[in-house]
């Protein structure tokens, strides 16, 4: 959603933030804005749409200085308008605020403030920020520092912000509540950032604010302390991706560099992770909550979106391999379920970016409930890694694709894991987690032969990329893949799809089957086969088109198919991320076929930090 960089330095800060605000690009924004300090005082420029419109207006404008904050915003609160893009600021233009997150009790602050006498501009809940730090400086003679923390005790919501001030030159602070800031240092140069990939350019040592810090970067250093004016020590982490991992590597979008990344990425996750002569995966981070996962029986899974769908196929993972119950909520759903916390009950969330505002808000209320509260995140340092009490990072790379691709798959992979390390503790044979462990070493290079037949896959979305209506079936774990293939189609080429477990099919969407409706069948020779091939003539007899994603060497479902897209043939439980790469360079050559801007689909936020 929206972003934040923030430079202090000795180069001219206005092409650093620029650059920070394109890398920013892929979380979605509607407009965007900066303020500058130069020996000549603060100049705040905004523009609505893309950066290159700002860009355009810098390029008219002086805007010298060494220090400077910029902002995209993605609208909540107030149109998409210049007033409304960040900074925003006081009534003298002196404060300049850019502000990720929401400020719950504007309305009140703001007629509180008017009141005093302020007037607003804009009609965001952002603006009174400024205002609110003004007040604390004039009427109560504080430093902007002691404005600021003191301004924030008076704030409901969340926030991640940078402000500037033309009174206190020299200096940005930076404060957190809910939504992220990272500080990186570089030599005689200090960054701040709502995500990593704005200065990974600059630096590999990274600072992550917590909830309720905040810090002051000057040239001469920064120094970090609580909302309660206590001091904070915390030494720089190294990023361990290179700045490159952040770039396109000569690939037309993000989507399709990440979708082939995946031989790579799944590597990546599973690196270090699995003991072939003993059958049994090795999750380090789980050992601080591995006594009492040990005794839990109740797995609830919660997460939006594709970790969603993620976790849906977790259920079926797990219910085969381990003896727990387990539950998979969407997040924004969790808080009106009466669920049954009982003592042996864990909570898994699941997300790419650890930032995603339902699912911390689930995790908040299962905290409050008593469980035991587990992570698998992308992001590290992101706040879902550091609210739970253990967890598994996914290690694959960041990823800057809208839609989520490599990600997913590594999901899968590591769920599997999971349930195999528990499932072995539980009652798997060291045979079965031999197998299974073999097939995992093996599924990068089966993943990579999916890819080689890109090609294919284009041909079938350039003969049906016409089409406005698809259907999506798959059974068991196949299931939640029907649904991923849908979202993706539907997220990056704006087509109507809809995913269905097959046996649902005669209860209501065959209604939907004729010529005009296709429908995209997951069919591999598992052990839902024959009852998909029953659904598939249930297509063909109403004369369905049939796009099949089966097995190498299936040729029955010649039979009954238009298109086939095959997947190799592997273990059963890693079928679902063989076919989700099908389907997912299906989606992204359906979106190119209609001319789609794939990596910035409409509407779309990377990550969802707003409930
Ligand atoms: C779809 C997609 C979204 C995210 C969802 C959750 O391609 O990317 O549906 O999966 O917003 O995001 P995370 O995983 O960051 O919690």
């Amino acid at each position: 959603m929206c972003g934040i960089v923030c430079y202090v330095g000795k180069r001219p800060a206005a092409p650093l933030l620029l650059d920070g605000l394109k890398r920013l690009e892929y979380r979605g924004y509607d407009s965007a804005g900066l303020a500058v300090q130069g020996d000549k005082g603060t100049r705040c420029i905004k523009s609505v749409g893309k950066i290159e419109e700002l860009q355009a207006k810098l390029n008219n404008e002086e805007l010298p200085g060494q220090i400077g904050i910029a902002h995209t915003r993605w609208a909540t609160h107030g149109k998409v308008t210049e007033e409304n893009a960040h900074p925003q600021t006081d009534d003298n233009g002196r404060i300049f605020v850019i502000h990720n997150g929401i400020i719950e009790n504007y309305q009140s602050l703001k007629e509180e403030l008017a009141g005093e006498g302020h007037k607003f501009k804009s009609q965001t809940d952002t603006e009174v920020l400024p205002h609110l730090i003004e007040r604390e400086m004039s009427k109560n003679g504080n430093s902007l520092r002691d404005a600021v923390r003191k301004a924030l005790r008076k704030v409901d919501g969340t926030f991640g912000m940078c402000i500037l001030s033309s009174d206190h030159p020299g200096q940005v602070i930076v404060a957190r509540r809910g939504s992220p800031i990272v500080i990186g240092v570089g030599s005689d140069e200090y960054f701040a950032a709502s995500d990593v990939s704005a200065l990974r350019r600059y630096t590999d040592q990274v600072i992550y604010l917590e909830d309720n810090e905040m810090a002051v970067l000057t040239l001469e250093g920064f120094e970090m302390s609580t909302f309660q004016n206590e001091r904070v020590a915390r030494s720089a982490e190294t990023v361990e991706w290179e700045p490159d991992a952040a770039e396109k590597q000569g690939y037309p979008h993000f989507m399709l560099k990440e979708i082939f990344e995946q031989p790579e990425t799944l590597k990546n996750a599973l690196r270090g992770r699995l003991v072939p002569g003993e059958g049994v995966p090795k999750l380090g981070g789980l050992v601080p909550v591995w006594e009492k996962l040990m005794v839990c029986r109740h797995l609830i899974i919660v997460s939006c979106g594709t970790s969603y769908f993620a976790g849906l196929v977790g259920r079926y993972v797990f219910e085969e391999l381990t003896d727990m119950l387990v539950e998979v909520e969407l997040a924004s759903e969790f808080r009106y379920r009466s669920l049954n916390f009982r003592p042996d009950t864990a909570v898994l969330a699941i997300s790419q970016s650890g930032e995603t505002a339902d699912t911390l808000a689930a995790l908040r209320e299962a905290r409050r409930k008593g469980a035991t509260l587990l992570g698998m995140v992308n992001v590290v340092g992101s706040t879902i890694a550091r609210e739970t009490d253990a967890g598994i990072y996914i290690h694959a790379g960041p990823e800057i694709g809208v839609a989520s691709t490599k990600v997913f798959t590594a999901q899968l992979a590591l769920l599997t894991c999971m349930a195999l390390l528990i499932g072995r503790h539980q009652r798997l044979p060291v045979t079965y987690g031999i197998e299974l462990i073999k097939a995992l070493e093996d599924l990068p290079a089966k993943v990579a032969r999916v890819l080689r037949r890109a090609d294919r896959i284009e041909a079938a979305a350039q003969k049906f990329h016409k089409y406005d209506n698809f259907l999506f079936l798959g059974r068991r774990y196949l299931f939640p893949i029907a649904l991923e293939g849908a979202l993706k189609l539907k997220e990056i080429s704006y087509i109507h799809a809809e995913g269905y477990a097959a046996g649902e099919m005669k209860h209501g969407p065959i209604a939907l089957i004729d010529e005009n409706f296709p429908t995209v069948a997951l069919v591999p020779r598992i052990a839902s086969y024959d009852k998909m091939v029953s659904n598939l003539q249930e297509v063909k007899t109403r004369n369905g088109p049939v796009i099949a994603v089966a097995t190498e060497g299936d040729d029955a479902i010649h039979e009954l198919a238009d298109e086939i897209i095959t997947i190799p043939e592997s273990h059963e439980l890693l079928t679902p991320i063989l076919a989700t790469v099908s389907l997912q360079l299906f989606a992204y050559y359906c979106a190119g076929y209609r001319g789609c801007e794939i990596d910035k689909p409409r509407n779309l936020a990377k990550s969802v930090t707003v409930e």
